[in-house]
């Protein structure tokens, strides 16, 4: 039986995968890397200094920068980044999400939070949503990131339920990989093609909904 549900953040709640986006372009134009919609898909999910490692690998910039200038480059896109998430408020939920949030809360679920992002908790406060989760895995605790399994079976863990109890939501092909190596049930959302391991796939947030999951050929067979 399903008791919980664990939420990817970024591009599954509220659109901040586009804003992350936006601060990589602009790290991949200071570092002169061709900035692409494949980089920018391949990004997602991707922790900080995993993501400037591949924005400087697809210009083939990677030995061109000491540890120093890395850590610099990742704390200017941070920079960047925590401007554009600065004005977040409710009405930047994702369509859908909330109406979701809610009735998972009515029904009794219990829902955790895997993002790799460090800015987590301050986002679910701009959306005024924090106090919706039981726990937020802490990515600073991770030993390795999507699309190791290990964030969404902390995401399970903080809920007390066993893996296949829980649900994982994902909007990138890392954080797919790492809800099926958990052994939870994967929700994907976005382009099939996208998405094509995810046990559940809807392409919009809209039509996330319980009763579209138990009508999905998941459950419903
Ligand atoms: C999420 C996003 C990634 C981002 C990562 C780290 O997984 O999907 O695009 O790079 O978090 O975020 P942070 O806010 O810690 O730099
Ligand atoms: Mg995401």
């Amino acid at each position: 039986d399903i008791k919980g549900f664990v939420f990817d953040l970024d591009g599954v709640i509220t659109d901040t995968a586009l804003l992350h986006g936006k601060a990589w372009h602009q790290t991949a134009d200071t570092v002169k890397s061709e900035w692409t919609p494949e980089l920018a898909v391949a990004l997602k999910g991707i922790s900080r200094m995993d993501s400037l490692e591949m924005i400087l690998k697809a210009g083939g910039h990677e030995n061109d920068y000491t540890q120093a200038q890395k850590e610099q480059l990742a704390e200017d896109k941070n920079n960047y980044y925590k401007t554009l998430i600065s004005t977040l408020t409710p009405a930047d939920i994702l369509p859908g999400m909330d109406a979701f949030l809610k009735e998972l809360k009515a029904k009794g679920y219990h829902l955790s939070v895997a993002s790799a992002s460090k800015n987590a908790p301050t986002i679910l406060k701009g959306l005024g949503i924090i106090d919706m989760f039981d726990g937020v895995v802490d990515p600073a605790s991770l030993h390795a990131g999507k699309p190791d399994p290990e964030i969404f079976a902390k995401g399970a863990e903080l809920l007390n339920f066993q893996p296949n109890e829980v649900i994982g939501l994902e909007d990138s092909t890392a954080g797919l990989k790492s809800i099926n190596g958990a052994g939870e049930v994967s929700l994907g959302i976005g382009d099939v093609q996208e998405m094509h391991e995810a046990d559940i796939n809807f392409t919009d947030t809209a039509q996330v909904s319980l009763a579209n999951i138990a009508n999905s050929s998941y459950f419903a067979g």
